[in-house]
């Protein structure tokens, strides 16, 4: 992710955090409630009321992040005293996100909201046990965890999972796991190997650190979504540009077979797939802590990718935003970056709808810690 250029340009998939504010305003009004219930029985025995910890994870620049928050605090109702972590991958700039942040300091102060920056990946352990009473997470969880390699490894050899032939070259002409012409083995071994254990460690591990009775609410980017996978039944944007750049002599082939976009984008079914799995998941000391995990609600929202004025230029510019880093990542000379995002951006043209946008969706899922395991499990 280029977060200079995300900041600028993620406001045109806000809407993934505006078509799941039902969800969010739902969490929060239960939130309230539990908030009102702990407090009455805090203030009758002569103590002080606690001060709530909300996370929000993968805030990148803040921007969106804030909005989402100043929502979620007005929808609380009550004036609440919050600790708001803001959590990113350590590899982005915390300044950036610091900076953000300081610009709303009088709605911090106005609201009684102090807050911290946390610099780390969610794929590890980020709090203490059962010290969180409220985590989000908005358009990162589709990102895979890129340090699960082998030894020696890279994630440049995820493209030949499930492989028999680890040569044969002809399978590593894509560039995004969910493409059409991605082999079919490649794709389910991404699902049941990556996809769904990743999805899986991260809820267990967030199940330890939520209170009882807390709430998770995740949107990450789903299927289908036609970055990756366009009407025209082709190739994504991306693996389309780098082809003809190759055929043109401009790029070569090897830039593209070690391009890889670490994220899989999800159905409903493959979270609650993620959420059996997480079930029985062992934690060191824990036991199965995904075990408490409830699904409240997961759906499908389908939305459009697309620039205010300039609809499928601001498209382009989100896609580029979101995807420069894993280009990057196979060392194309500065030529060749630029005839790749040239071409893409042609393509683009070719294969939206100018006047539509990119069709796109999330899958959005609440869920809630309980206090003990499922009954059914003993029965
Ligand atoms: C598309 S941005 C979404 C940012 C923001 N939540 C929003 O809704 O606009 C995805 C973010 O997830 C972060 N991310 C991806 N993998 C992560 C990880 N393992 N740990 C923490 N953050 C991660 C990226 O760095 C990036 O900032």
């Amino acid at each position: 992710m280029e977060l200079n250029s995300y900041a600028v340009h993620s406001k045109n998939q806000y809407a993934a955090h505006l078509l799941t504010r039902d969800l969010l305003s739902a969490s929060m009004e239960r939130l309230a409630t539990r908030c009102r219930l702990e407090d009455r029985d805090t203030i009758s025995h002569g103590l002080s009321v606690r001060r709530r910890r909300i996370a929000d994870l993968g805030s990148a620049d803040g921007s969106s992040s804030m909005e989402t928050l100043k929502f979620a605090v007005q929808s609380i109702g009550d004036n609440l005293p919050l600790h708001i972590t803001f959590e990113e991958h350590p590899a982005s700039s915390k300044e950036k996100l610091e900076a953000a942040l300081n610009a709303s300091d009088d709605w911090f102060i106005k609201h009684d909201v102090t807050r911290e920056v946390l610099m780390r990946s969610f794929y590890e352990p980020l709090f203490e046990p059962e010290s969180i009473d409220f985590m989000m997470s908005y358009i990162c969880t589709h990102w895979l965890d890129s340090t699960d390699v082998s030894e020696g490894g890279s994630i440049a050899d995820w493209k030949t999972l499930g492989a028999t032939d680890k040569a044969d070259t002809s399978q590593l002409g894509w560039t995004q796991v969910n493409e059409f012409n991605t082999p079919g083995h490649v794709r389910e071994a991404w699902r049941v190997s990556l996809a769904h254990r990743h999805l899986a460690k991260f809820l267990s591990l967030r199940s330890i650190e939520l209170r009882a009775g807390s709430e998770l609410l995740l949107v990450m980017v789903g299927e289908p979504h036609e970055f990756v996978t366009p009407s025209d039944g082709g190739p994504g944007p991306l693996s389309r540009a780098m082809k003809r750049c190759i055929d043109r002599g401009e790029l070569r082939r090897e830039v593209l077979h070690r391009t890889i976009v670490p994220y899989f984008l999800r159905s409903v079914k493959d979270v609650e797939s993620a959420l059996t799995l997480a079930a029985e998941v062992e934690v060191e000391g824990k036991g199965t802590p995904g075990a408490l995990l409830q699904l409240i609600d997961c759906k499908s929202v389908p939305v459009t990718t697309r620039g205010d004025c300039d609809i499928i230029g601001g498209a382009f510019d989100l896609f580029w935003s979101i995807h420069l880093n894993s280009v990057e990542s196979a060392n194309p000379t500065m030529f060749e970056l630029q005839c790749i995002k040239a071409e893409t951006r042609l393509v683009f043209d070719e294969i939206y709808d100018c006047e539509v946008g990119v069709p796109s969706s999330f899958v959005a899922c609440t869920l809630r810690k309980r206090t003990h395991e499922c009954w059914d499990k003993f029965s």
